[in-house]
């Protein structure tokens, strides 16, 4: 049932192009974007003036990477919220708030009473989960569902990239209910996303050289991870995973914050993560980006460098150099996180800890 593999987690890590896939298929006919059983009508997503995700871990991660699209394609405030803290606080919500639940089990407490709190002040709740059936799509107003199987595996992989693809979905909704895209525009949007599951396939196939990486270093005692825009909730998912998995000291950063404090944390031979943008994409994020490897390499760091195939400018700071496939910069989340389960999850083999069932940790956090 593990297909050979050794661990659900390796299987699964396996399955994305097809979980991304499954995700996308039937939501584009006729020339337009359709989210799946709704009970927020179009007049409804035009009225939309604010959106908040809510969710946990991984989820909250998959609400973070969303923000930057969302906000880019709809213009409309976003707010990413982790369901623990929004549902104590005083949130300011009203009928034209879209609230985003993201839930791979659909089950998670807080993310529940989140939605709770949300309703009873009248905002519109979508779900995004990957269960068919559980109590948050139950208790929302809408749902989309993430096709992205059952997950096995305690660390979230393919419905984390299931839930990216899900988010986006919802964006290109919001989009195309509020005009600020044209309709050629919202399909050419959706035909990248459609192109995503082969791009991954390609990262799949050069995994070698990151499980190689993650047995020199398993000994580290801690390592950073540094993104800036999407890359930086790629890099906090990339220190979550190690973490849970490997139970090792792992922070992610916004590379822009490095000189507020976490630089001092930079010493000889600490092994740190750059999630690279891409040079054609925006060049003022790439160029800071290379300024901040130049610093943390400039004080022993070693670098490990997850940039775009072709980017020759990155080679003399990057110590490792793991290349990614071409994709626009709103997408690179869904190729650029695949480099980073391997290494933690072959990082915790390699300690000898089990991969699918992480010390301490549930699949499923139904207690607050
Ligand atoms: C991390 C992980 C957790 C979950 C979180 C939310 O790998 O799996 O952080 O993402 O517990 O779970 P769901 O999505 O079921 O609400």
């Amino acid at each position: 049932e593990k297909g050979g593999h050794e661990y659900f987690m390796l299987k699964e890590i396996e399955e994305q192009p097809d979980a991304l896939a499954n995700t996308l298929r039937g939501h584009f006919a006729d020339g337009r974007v359709l989210l799946d059983e709704q009970r927020i009508s179009e007049q409804d997503l035009r009225d939309v003036d604010k959106v908040f995700v809510v969710a946990c871990g991984s989820a909250y991660h998959s609400g973070l990477v969303a923000k930057y699209a969302i906000e880019h394609w709809c213009r409309l405030p976003v707010e990413v919220e982790l369901a623990s803290e929004f549902r104590y606080r005083d949130p300011v919500l009203d009928r034209d708030t879209l609230v985003v639940a993201v839930s791979q089990s659909g089950e998670t407490a807080d993310t529940l009473e989140a939605i709770r709190h949300a309703r009873a002040q009248k905002a519109r709740v979508l779900a995004v989960c990957n269960t068919n059936g559980a109590q948050i799509p139950r208790e929302s107003d809408a749902v989309l569902y993430t096709h992205a199987g059952p997950e096995i595996g305690v660390a979230s992989t393919k419905a984390f990239l299931a839930q990216i693809a899900a988010n986006y979905l919802v964006g290109l909704a919001l989009a195309q209910a509020r005009g600020t895209k044209y309709p050629d525009e919202v399909a050419r949007e959706f035909e990248e996303l459609e192109a995503i599951p082969d791009a991954v396939r390609r990262v799949l196939s050069t995994v070698a050289q990151m499980r190689a990486l993650a047995r020199q270093l398993a000994d580290a005692k801690a390592v950073l991870f540094l993104g800036r825009h999407v890359g930086y909730p790629v890099a906090l998912e990339g220190a979550l995973k190690l973490k849970e998995l490997a139970y090792m000291h792992a922070e992610g950063f916004a590379a822009g914050e490095l000189k507020h404090g976490p630089i001092a944390l930079i010493e000889e031979g600490l092994p740190v993560v750059v999630v690279m943008p891409s040079p054609k994409g925006r060049a003022v994020l790439h160029a800071k980006l290379l300024s901040n490897i130049s610093e943390i390499q400039a004080r022993g760091a070693r670098t490990i460098v997850l940039a775009e195939e072709g980017d020759e400018t990155v080679r003399p700071f990057a110590d490792d150099l793991i290349e990614l496939p071409t994709v626009s910069t709103l997408l690179q989340p869904l190729v650029a996180t695949v480099p980073l389960q391997v290494f933690s999850a072959e990082i915790a083999r390699s300690r000898g800890y089990d991969v699918d069932k992480p010390r301490n940790l549930a699949k499923s956090v139904t207690v607050e």
